[in-house]
This record gives structure tokens, sequence and C-alpha cells, in this order.
């Protein structure tokens, strides 16, 4: 879809239909205040006849109001004006976004930035309204042979604004919208694939694609045989099992005005398939371990939106991508292996093979001399049952850190909670035979996953986001969910303003 910025007043938008927000009690925005007075009354004398009140989610087309060059108006009932917060916009906009997909329009002039609310400013309203634009329109039918589209698709909207001297930063929270809505189609459209598609072999390939489109990034694969001879034997003792050979894909966006600057690295655990291995999983559900790559997925749409959007940062992804399969060459529970740190690991359960691939990626990262380290997996099932599917889980050695990201999380409403890393977490993965072993019991899964990582980022700042709840909506609306995209760009603008 096309986006684009205009100030202006609605009754003078030549366009197939102008959207403005009215609020409960039939309170009318100002846009639709405007078109009132500028058609005597037109928009009061509608909602007197009672199809809306102005309630959350509520809407109403006028066809040929008097004096205004649009085809139509869209009422949209927002709620309480006040009480519009980061979710309620979402809901609105989505809901918008497929009627008029669903109309006769194509294009359209939205309002619904004419909210005066206590929790979202109008900037945030920009950036989220191409956001959630994008995402409620957002289909993934690569194998779906008989594809049912609309006929006359919304493809352009303009986006109004109040004053005209907020023309510059609202067309800037635009640009920001769009660089997290294309990570967001990037980060699904990866989910979403099939497991006997996207295997490691297909991630470095889209990782050579996406290095064609923008030659400005440099590219960097290892293979199993690399991995190997450097030593990545807790990375080895997965991808061993799988037919499929792992890789370790490293893309670097690197256009910081100062080329020394330290890269912030993102690390995303790329499990293309988890079966579980030779502690294999229940087959209930089991094929939504395909999005055991969402936190790979979610670093190529970062990289994908910062090369996009040219952004004068360093910010360095790597993907450890392997396939959990059980098979002769699998681990074995009790084997033990030497991550390329040099500890050593006893595997207890074969399961927990994500902080495993991670482990020895996060020591290799070390050679960036990192500003900071996020990795993004989808780690641990516990994180489920103590955050659910609203928020992610956190663990970091930063606090600082660990600030940054819980405000890029507000910001975006793509939230994250810090679970403490006290050291008596660490006692769980003691074993009798190794440094450490790769569970920790059942009490507190997601804080030992993390205890575990920890051990093997001690020489930078760095935090862990599980977003075993956040990725991937299961139900009627299966499919990933773009999560944590948003955060992470969030974060990167964050730094690059306080930069200015
Ligand atoms: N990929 C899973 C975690 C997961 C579970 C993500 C459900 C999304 C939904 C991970 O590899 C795993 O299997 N973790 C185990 C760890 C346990 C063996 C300590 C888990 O959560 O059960
Ligand atoms: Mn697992
Ligand atoms: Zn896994």
């Amino acid at each position: 879809m096309d986006f684009y910025i205009k100030s202006g007043s609605p009754e003078k938008q030549r366009t197939a239909c102008v959207v403005v927000p009215i609020f409960s009690g039939k309170k009318l925005s100002r846009p639709a205040a405007r078109l009132d007075e500028a058609s005597d009354g037109g928009i009061r004398k509608f909602l007197k006849r009672g199809d809306i009140r102005g309630d959350k989610g509520e809407l109403a087309w006028i066809y040929g109001l008097e004096n205004s060059y649009a085809e139509r108006v869209l009422l949209v009932g927002c709620g309480a004006e006040r009480d519009v917060n980061p979710a309620v916009f979402r809901e609105l906009c989505e809901t918008v976004a497929k009627a008029l997909d669903n109309s006769g329009a194509t294009e359209a002039f939205s309002y619904l930035t004419a909210v005066d609310s206590r929790h979202i400013d109008p900037m945030q309203m920009v950036r989220d309204t191409v956001v959630h634009f994008e995402m409620a329109l957002y289909r993934f039918d690569d194998y779906k042979t008989d594809v049912k589209t609309s006929s006359r698709p919304l493809k352009r909207l303009a986006i109004g604004v109040q004053r005209r001297r907020d023309l510059a930063v609202a067309e800037a929270s635009m640009r920001e919208g769009k660089g997290m809505a294309l990570g967001m189609i990037v980060a699904r459209d990866l989910g979403n694939q099939p497991p006997n598609v996207c295997h490691p072999s297909y991630l470095a390939s889209q990782a050579e694609l996406l290095r064609k489109t923008y030659p400005s990034l440099e590219l960097e694969i290892l293979d199993e045989e690399d991995m190997t001879e450097l030593g990545m034997g807790a990375f080895m003792a997965v991808s061993r099992g799988s037919d499929q050979p792992g890789k370790l894909i490293c893309i670097k966006h690197l256009n910081a005005p100062d080329p020394h600057e330290k890269p912030v690295v993102l690390v995303g655990k790329g499990i293309t398939f988890d079966t579980g291995g030779i502690s294999i999983k229940p087959s209930a559900a089991m094929d939504e371990m395909k999005y055991d790559m969402g936190g790979a997925a979610s670093v190529f749409g970062v990289i994908t939106a910062c090369a996009e959007l040219q952004l004068p940062v360093n910010v360095i992804g790597v993907v450890a991508a392997a396939e959990n399969m059980p098979s002769g060459g699998a681990s074995r529970p009790g084997d033990i292996v030497k991550t390329l740190s040099g500890q050593t690991v006893e595997i207890l359960n074969t399961d927990a093979e994500g902080r495993l691939v991670l482990c020895d990626a996060l020591t290799w990262v070390d050679r960036f001399n990192p500003a900071a380290v996020i990795d993004i997996a989808t780690l641990t099932g516990a994180c489920i049952i103590a955050l659910g599917h609203h928020v992610s889980g956190m663990v970091t050695n930063s606090p600082s850190l660990g600030r940054e990201l819980f405000h890029a999380g507000q910001a975006t409403y793509d939230r994250v909670w810090e679970l403490p890393l006290y050291e008596e977490y660490t006692d769980q993965l003691k074993s009798n035979f190794a440094d450490m072993a790769n569970i920790g019991g059942r009490p507190a899964g997601t804080i030992t996953a993390g205890a575990f990582l920890s051990k093997f980022t001690s020489d930078y700042r760095w935090a862990h986001i599980d977003i075993a709840g956040t990725a991937w909506k299961s139900g009627e609306a299966k499919g990933a969910t773009g999560r944590p995209v948003p955060l992470l760009l969030e974060f990167i603008f964050k730094r690059l303003r306080s930069a200015e």
C-alpha cells in the first residue's frame, strides 16, 4: 500500500472516502465538525437517525454529503476520546482498513489521528496507522491455489495532519511506520513458510537475496564445517541430528556516520523446526514448531528495515539456523559437549536446543565489539505460562539496556517485561558431570534459560527476549505476528533520536 501525509480540510479532499472519528455520546472530532459546518449540519442530521453513537468500533457510511468533494464519508466510533490507547487505536485501524478494502474505494483520506487522548500522541498515531493498515491487509497465500481477493482493494491512504507545521514530523513518523510494517511483513512471511521449505539453507538463500536487493549489506555465512572447525560443539550437537545442514548467517548493516561506532548486534534463534530431538515433543500442535525460527525472522525483518530506510547506524544481524530432529546422528540426553567458549554442557534434554545454538552464536559475536547484544528467541514454553501472549519476557545483565528496551516496548505496545536474573537461578543449572546442564528443572524455566545464556554473555551489555508467546498466534487466525520487530526498530530509532 502507498501512504502519504497531507494537511487541509476534510470537505476539500477529492477522494473516494474521507475517514473521520466520532466519540461516545455522538461527540464530533475536529474534522467531523468541519464536515458538519460545511454541509450545514449534515453530520449531526445523520447522527440523529441513530445509525451510530460513537462507541468503539462502530462504523457508518455517508454518501453524497453536501459541499464535500469526497464520494463518501466513513464515520468511525472511537469510544471515549481521552481513553483511546495504542491497543484501541490498533483495533480501530484494523476495522477501518478491512472496511475500506471491502468497499468500492481504492484510496481514502484518513483523519483517524484527530483524537485528543491521554495515552497516544498524534505522531505515534501516524506511525501506527501505517503499521496497522498493512498488518490488517496482510495475507499469506503462497500455497493457496485459489485465492479470493477483494475486487477493488485499498491501494492508497492519505494520512491527514491538523497543522501545516506538523508535516515534516509526520513524514518522519510515517517513514518509521513503513519500516516497521516492512520488517513485520518480512518476519511474518518467513515465520509462515512451511518447515519443508524454510530450512537453514532457505534462510541462507534469503539472506543472499536480501544482499542482492540491498548491495550495501555485507554477508557472511558459516557452514557446518566452519562451525565444527571453530569449536561450536553446542550448535553442532543440535544440527547434527538433521539431514538439513545448519548455517550461521551474519548480515551487516554498517551505515553509521562514524564507521568505528560499536554495532548493535541482534542474534536470532533460527530453529526451522523443533521436534524436540530424542526428547521428542508430544504430537499435538507440533506443526506450530515451524515458528521456532521466529527470532531469526525478526532479525531479517529489522535488517531489511534498516537497509530500506538507510538508517545511519551499525546493526549486525546473526541467525543461528538449524533443525532439531531425532536421528541416528542426534544428541542423546546425557551427552556432554564443548561450547565455543570452552565451557562444557551436559545435555539433559535435547528439547532445550535453542540455548545450545544460541550460546555458540553469542560467544562468536563478541568479535564485533558490540555496543549491545540482543538475542531474540522462542525459547521456553514457560514464558507463555508466565506472561501469556501479550508481553515478551526479558532477561538482561544491563539495567540501562533493559530500560531502553522496556520504553521501546511501551512506545510500540510491543511490550517486554523483565524477569530477575538472580544467582539462585543459575544454581539450578548445576551438572554432576559438566560445567553446567542445559536445563534447570520446572521452576522459572524462562529465567533458567536466560541464566544459561548469561554464562556466555558476560563480556558485553546483553538482553535476551523470549518471544515464545508473542511471535505466533494459535487458533483460527494462526500465523506469525511480526513481533518483536516494532520493539527492536523503536529501540534503534530511539538511539538515533537521542544521538541527534
Ligand atoms: N521451542 C521451544 C519453546 C516453545 C514452546 C516455543 C512452545 C513456543 C511454544 C523450546 O525449544 C523448548 O522446547 N523448550 C523447552 C525447554 C525445556 C525442555 C527445559 C520447553 O519450553 O518445554
Ligand atoms: Mn525445543
Ligand atoms: Zn525450540
